[in-house]
């Protein structure tokens, strides 16, 4: 009888198979238990030449011609890699958008790299089609799409462009019958114009970069003092481009601001759109997960109106990276991305009524990341997801609070979601030497592992952000990396003579 090699290597029946997987999951999740769980402060402060240095320690080749020992191994990765990852779950890790995962979540994970479903074909998929289609669905629920469709992708920045590359594909139809994925673009494709805020994210650009449009073609609209887009000043940008010949196509909104959370006020934009006949896409990679809270949900009333949606489960779904979704209100205009690959997706299998979502998604190849939030939804249920971001809505409330009252910190929003931008101030520093102190700041706790703080700049002057997605962050932590905050800005006072005026 023949043999089989490398059974090993594989998940099979036989017990050395099932013998080397449990082995190996139980030293990934006991090594996770031990960098991640409890305790530790919320970065080593390694700087990158000293976390190399400890890598190639551990690891003198990339490449070894043989394997090593699993214990020596996970021992290795533990020192060198987990140990100088950044600690999402812990409380003063509230620099990004980068949430703390669910448990179930990194659950799914384990299943979906063991079943390892490729989302393109019924043939690779089975069941996890189905499964994709259902979530999708109820996500069209969720956000008032009676007659929509999605599929998930790797995040905000592919939704995004998928929004804009549908919107392209709509206007040329309409405008001239061109279809740019057969001729390339229309030769008057030079006068389409985008309108954001200039608080929209930088995939707007990007994505009319890499559509042909160019960045060019994207206008941006100053926002109010809470960073949300100027509907006067859209009304009077739109009038302009049409006085000049130009074609606005696309309305871009954005619900939850990359850096502040401010929310685009949708209704009017919507409403704009509808009349200027432009498609509406809104990106709520951020704030879309509001949609859970029946207590913050009216904050993005007017979402249901969108032609497309961006949502982010990465953010505050608090699902593993990556994971997103694209919505669609009017599932025909997937009929631009429909396409037909004889090994794939024959059209015969299409007249069986056989499912495949290839011909909905700019990937090919896909995970089945629709696992973990089917998984999260299903073990976590919906209200305590919703009461998971009300929580850090009303932290965020009671921390602007707190700076509010503090004399020596500078609020600069009211905050909408759950991100705050501040920056220590002090009346006798001139404001080069704030901007240094702030700066100092942010690296300082990273040094010190005490916090992972963001900084941003602010009409060129350097601030602060705290994006407070974890639900486990309490007031106190807050008011602990407050006070750590500005002892070090007081050390530098100190210490720096020359910053005081
Ligand atoms: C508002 C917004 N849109 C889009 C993106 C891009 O999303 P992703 O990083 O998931 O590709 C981000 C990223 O933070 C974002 O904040």
């Amino acid at each position: 009888m023949s043999e089989r090699l490398y059974e090993k290597w594989f998940l099979g029946d036989s017990n050395q198979s099932l013998e080397q997987y449990y082995d190996f999951m139980n030293q990934a999740a006991e090594t996770l238990e031990t960098y991640f769980a409890t305790g530790k402060s919320s970065f080593s402060g390694n700087t990158p030449s000293q976390v190399r240095a400890q890598l190639m320690t551990n690891f003198i080749d990339m490449g070894p011609e043989k394997g090593q020992n699993t214990e020596t191994l996970f021992k290795h990765i533990g020192e060198s890699i987990l140990q100088n990852a950044v600690h999402v779950h812990h409380p003063a890790c509230v620099a990004h958008l980068q949430c703390p995962p669910l448990i179930p979540a990194m659950a799914a994970e384990v299943l979906i790299a063991g079943m390892n479903q490729s989302l393109d074909s019924w043939d690779q998929s089975g069941a996890a089609t189905i499964v994709e289609q259902e979530v999708v669905s109820w996500l069209c629920d969720l956000y008032q799409l009676p007659n929509g469709d999605g599929v998930f992708t790797t995040g905000g920045t592919q939704s995004n462009y998928m929004g804009l590359l549908l919107a392209r594909e709509h206007i040329s139809e309409r405008l001239w019958n061109w279809n740019p994925r057969q001729k390339g673009m229309h030769p008057e494709s030079h006068r389409l114009r985008i309108l954001c805020s200039e608080e929209a994210h930088f995939t707007v650009q990007q994505s009319a970069a890499f559509l042909g449009l160019g960045e060019q073609s994207v206008v941006s609209i100053s926002t109010d003092e809470n960073y949300r887009l100027s509907i006067t000043e859209l009304e009077q940008k739109l009038d302009g481009l049409f006085q000049k010949d130009m074609l606005p196509f696309a309305l871009f909104a954005t619900a939850g601001t990359t850096d502040f959370g401010s929310i685009d006020p949708l209704p009017q934009m919507a409403e704009l759109a509808h009349e200027y006949g432009l498609w509406f896409h809104v990106d709520a990679a951020y704030g879309g997960a509001v949609q859970l809270s029946e207590m913050y949900k009216g904050k993005i009333d007017g979402i249901q109106e969108a032609d497309s949606i961006t949502i982010d489960f990465h953010k505050q779904f608090y699902q593993p990276i990556s994971s997103g979704v694209f919505l669609l209100k009017d599932q025909k205009n997937f009929q631009h991305l429909k396409l037909n690959a004889d090994y794939l997706n024959p059209e015969e299998d299409e007249a069986e009524g056989i499912p495949n979502l290839v011909g909905k998604s700019v990937q090919t190849t896909r995970r089945f990341d629709a696992l973990k939030l089917f998984l999260s939804l299903q073990s976590l249920g919906v209200n305590r997801l919703g009461s998971m971001v009300d929580t850090t809505i009303d932290l965020a409330r009671q921390v602007a609070q707190l700076l509010v009252e503090d004399p020596y910190i500078q609020i600069e929003h009211e905050p909408e979601l759950n991100a705050i931008v501040f920056r220590f101030s002090h009346a006798q520093v001139d404001d080069k030497g704030i901007d240094e102190i702030n700066m100092k700041i942010h690296d300082e706790l990273l040094r010190t592992g005490k916090a992972v703080i963001a900084r941003t700049k602010v009409n060129g002057k350097a601030y602060l952000k705290l994006t407070l997605l974890n639900p486990n962050t309490t007031i106190d932590d807050i008011e602990t990396l407050l006070q750590e905050l500005k002892c070090i800005a007081f050390n530098l006072l100190e210490q720096q003579e020359g910053l005081l005026v």
